[in-house]
């Protein structure tokens, strides 16, 4: 498996500490979302969209540990029910609100990351697909193999 850095996100927040726990509780907090020039073919017809998903790289997180108390709690949890940035792989997710995208650079707001984050990924948050209250249940639409590798040839 190899990820790579497409970008870094700048931001207000220097330090955990005083940084918006979700994008929610997160507002304005404004910042800049920087592609590297490999990369800023693939923004072409993200304008418009009313937020994106960035996957980000915590670089910045302690070691995991598999319990934590979250943010908005007094009780340890499994890591796995929390949204906690330190874990085994330390990927953070967030639905950012998208302001306008000019050249290389996504002008962003509701930011709940911290400044010199690497961006792994942007996708756009498509409602349809990404909130589930119950009056917006669809008929399943399901993928096909265009995005998968080559089956893995079993072992003799
Ligand atoms: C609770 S996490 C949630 C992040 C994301 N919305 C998620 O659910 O995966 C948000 C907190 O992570 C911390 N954080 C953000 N960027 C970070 C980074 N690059 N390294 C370490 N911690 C970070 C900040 O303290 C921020 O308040």
């Amino acid at each position: 498996m190899e990820l790579l850095t497409i970008g870094t996100i700048h931001s207000p927040f220097r330090e955990s500490v005083g940084t918006p726990v979700q994008p929610s509780s997160a507002q304005p907090a404004e910042g800049k979302i920087e592609v590297f020039a490999p990369f800023t073919e693939g923004l072409r017809d993200l304008a418009g969209f009313e937020r994106v998903w960035l996957l980000f790289w915590c670089h910045r997180a302690r070691p995991a540990r598999l319990s934590v108390v979250p943010y908005r709690d007094t009780v340890e949890r499994g890591l796995f029910a929390t949204r906690a940035p330190a874990r085994p792989n330390p990927i953070g997710l967030s639905a950012v609100r998208l302001r306008s995208i000019v050249g290389n650079v996504l002008h962003v707001g509701e930011l709940d990351i911290l400044d010199g984050t690497p961006l792994l990924d942007i996708k756009p948050y498509i409602p349809l697909y990404d909130s589930f209250p119950a009056a917006a249940r669809t008929a399943v639409i399901s993928a096909d193999d265009r995005f998968e590798q080559e089956p893995l040839t079993p072992a003799e």
